[in-house]
């Protein structure tokens, strides 16, 4: 079943869910096309989308090492309005059983749906109330401990809590699926390509609510185009101007 036909079947069950440096080569398109594939994340249950290349603004390669450590960084994928989050995170990320973890040599960077699953909070360039959080962010988990953990994605909509270092768990708040997950590749040259998407993804809903607004915020007519072979990441305080934390 195709992801889109499982999210419409499922949208009632669902219903009330509601810059990093800018070192490195330019891009080469042609040269990307062809090149080797070092790592990857993609497993048997993603979606593939098609691949795009993540550059910065200035149309360099964002690769493993661009990235800064506990840096979060915004992109399109996989269309032209849907936000996702690129971290570095400060430790590596394993894989669990429903998702492959991070890539790079020590698997710290991770990439997920920045559309919170509960009422699909994301960010927008005026303001975020999802984020990452380099800083501790302080929760209470589902046995009503209290908890401070640094690394997480906050949505302050209704503060969810997922963990990006096991696939966007949800700890804390009312989310009630993790983050859907970008599958990532890396090239023999470092860079990250986005390849497809795993996880119960909210773009058809997302992009039903918030059509109108998004085509004027991206300045696009088609809000559900594809993104083309790159997609610009930016760092996510410079994304959005101003960022909700709680
Ligand atoms: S939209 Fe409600 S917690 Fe994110």
């Amino acid at each position: 079943m195709h992801r889109r036909d499982f999210n419409r079947l499922f949208g009632g069950v669902f219903g009330g869910l509601g810059g990093a440096s800018m070192r490195g080569t330019h891009l080469c398109s042609g040269l990307l096309a062809g090149a080797a594939v070092a790592s990857k994340t993609a497993t048997a249950n993603t979606e593939p989308f098609p691949k795009s290349a993540l550059v910065y603004d200035n149309g360099d390669p964002v690769t493993v090492d661009s990235l800064v450590p506990g840096s979060s960084c915004v992109f399109s994928y996989p269309f032209v309005t849907t936000p996702c989050f690129v971290l570095r995170l400060k430790s590596s990320a394993q894989k669990t059983e429903q998702w492959s973890g991070g890539v790079g040599d020590d698997q710290s960077v991770v990439a997920f749906s920045a559309i919170c699953s509960h009422k699909m909070s994301h960010p927008a360039k005026p303001i975020s109330h999802i984020n990452f959080r380099e800083d501790a962010v302080t929760f209470y988990d589902k046995e009503g401990k209290k908890q401070e953990r640094e690394q997480m994605i906050s949505c302050c909509s209704e503060r969810s809590v997922y963990d990006p270092t096991q696939g966007a768990a949800v700890l804390s708040g009312p989310a009630p699926v993790p983050l859907a997950a970008i599958a990532l590749d890396v090239t023999d040259t470092g860079q990250l390509m986005a390849v497809g998407s795993s996880g119960i993804d909210q773009y058809e809903r997302f992009l039903e609510k918030f059509g109108f607004r998004l085509a004027m915020e991206y300045g696009v007519t088609d809000v559900r185009a594809r993104v083309g072979e790159q997609t610009v990441a930016t760092i996510a305080q410079r994304f959005s101007s101003q960022q909700i934390r709680c």
